[in-house]
């Protein structure tokens, strides 16, 4: 027994290869193109673990891809690999449609090649795990009811679209050819090692750096926010139990506007690694032009997961919020060394140059 995990040298993806190696006593192929957002780093513990093997490889290359499938014969795939930042969408899509749309469609079909050749128990029991987002489904309105399983997909931003057309197509190969995919969308997530260019760590890093703290617009869109461990143990319960062909949403049940968000890193900052000046870094938070398109609220009704798989988050936004900046106060040497070269060169390109 083995699982293909893809992207699982990024945010989420490290975190779950860690959690599984240390849950499950299960072996793990981590296929990861290493672009900027990839960092081996992030693995360093698990690098020696003989249930690990990492190979470095684009999930939409159609010679590396069936190699590794018919070498390891994996039970499962779970579906990572993905470009993820929503600016960066914005100012350059293609490389969105290339690895979102193209990769996932290769990896798709490389799949159903392998799977079409399995035994019967084999192919009952596989799954494509699938790892959407709940962007997909556009914007609420601030009363509208949270997004549940069955809304419209209504994506505005290029990263958004891409993640839709990628889930229609994963939606389409269990309809079509019966491959037994299930696809998760999750909301927002925080914790270690998340790429600083995304909310919570780009602020811890620049209070640190005596930085301003770009809000975006009036800063009140929300966000529903979960911790990533949960948004790990959610992806275990769905290979476990989760239905081929079913969607879960998944979320931490816990709506912030961006303004309260950057308030609490503020307030934790100042309790943890307070200014010399005695100021509280929010004197460093600085309204800066909106986001086009800027979706104003996302919300997630997680009912179906926490019914069907009694899947639940252990952390509350106030609790995970604290031990995630603790671990950025603690792994400086980290955040170090992924923001030097390209990141200074997004960083002056997207905010400007200080
Ligand atoms: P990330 O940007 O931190 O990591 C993406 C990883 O994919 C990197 O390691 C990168 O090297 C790898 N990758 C990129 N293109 C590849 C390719 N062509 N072939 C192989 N590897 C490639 O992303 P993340 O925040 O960890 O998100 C992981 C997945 O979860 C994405 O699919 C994303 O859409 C989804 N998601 C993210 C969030 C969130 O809040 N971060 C929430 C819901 C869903
Ligand atoms: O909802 C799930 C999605 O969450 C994932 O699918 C994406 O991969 C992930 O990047 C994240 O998307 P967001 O756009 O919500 O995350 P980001 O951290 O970029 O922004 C969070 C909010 O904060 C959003 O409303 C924009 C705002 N923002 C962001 C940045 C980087 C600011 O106000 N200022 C900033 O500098």
């Amino acid at each position: 027994m083995t699982i293909l995990v893809t992207g699982g040298a990024g945010f989420i993806g490290s975190n779950f290869v860690l959690s599984w190696l240390t849950e499950t006593s299960e072996p793990l192929i981590n296929l990861d193109k290493l672009t900027y957002a990839g960092n081996l780093d992030n693995l360093a513990t698990v690098s020696k673990n003989p249930d690990y093997i990492f190979v470095r490889g684009d999930i939409g290359d159609a010679s590396l891809v069936p190699e590794l499938l018919a070498k390891h014969k994996p039970r499962a795939i779970v579906n990572f690999a993905a470009e993820s930042h929503v600016d960066r969408s914005i100012k350059n899509p293609s490389d969105f449609v290339l690895t979102n749309v193209v990769g996932t469609f290769n990896l798709l079909e490389a799949t159903k090649a392998y799977w079409t050749n399995l035994p019967i128990s084999e192919k009952e029991a596989f799954r494509f795990l699938h790892i959407s987002t709940d962007e997909v489904y556009g914007s609420l309105t601030a009363e509208a009811p949270a997004f549940a399983e069955t809304n419209r997909y209504e994506p505005n931003s290029p990263y958004s679209a891409s993640k839709a057309a990628s889930d229609h197509f994963a939606r389409a190969y269990f309809h079509t050819y019966g491959l037994p995919v299930i696809t998760t969308n999750c909301s927002n997530n925080y914790g270690p090692f998340q790429f600083p260019e995304k909310l919570i760590p780009l602020c811890v890093h620049r209070a640190l750096s005596n930085e301003p703290l770009p809000i975006y617009g009036d800063g009140k869109q929300i966000r529903d926010w979960l911790h990533v461990a949960d948004h790990c143990s959610a992806i275990r319960a769905v290979l476990t139990g989760g239905a081929a062909g079913a969607t879960y949403n998944i979320g931490g049940n816990e709506e912030k506007t961006n303004l309260q968000v950057v308030g609490e890193v503020c307030k934790i900052l100042d309790d943890l690694r307070p200014r010399t000046d005695g100021h509280s870094y929010e004197r460093q938070i600085e309204f800066v032009a909106d986001r086009p398109g800027h979706d104003r609220r996302y919300a997630i009704n997680a009912h179906k997961i926490e019914q069907e798989l009694g899947w639940t988050p252990t952390e509350t936004f106030a609790s995970g919020l604290r031990s995630t900046i603790r671990w950025y106060l603690d792994n400086q040497t980290w955040i170090i060394n992924v923001t030097t070269g390209n990141y200074q060169n997004w960083m002056r390109s997207h905010y400007g140059v200080e």
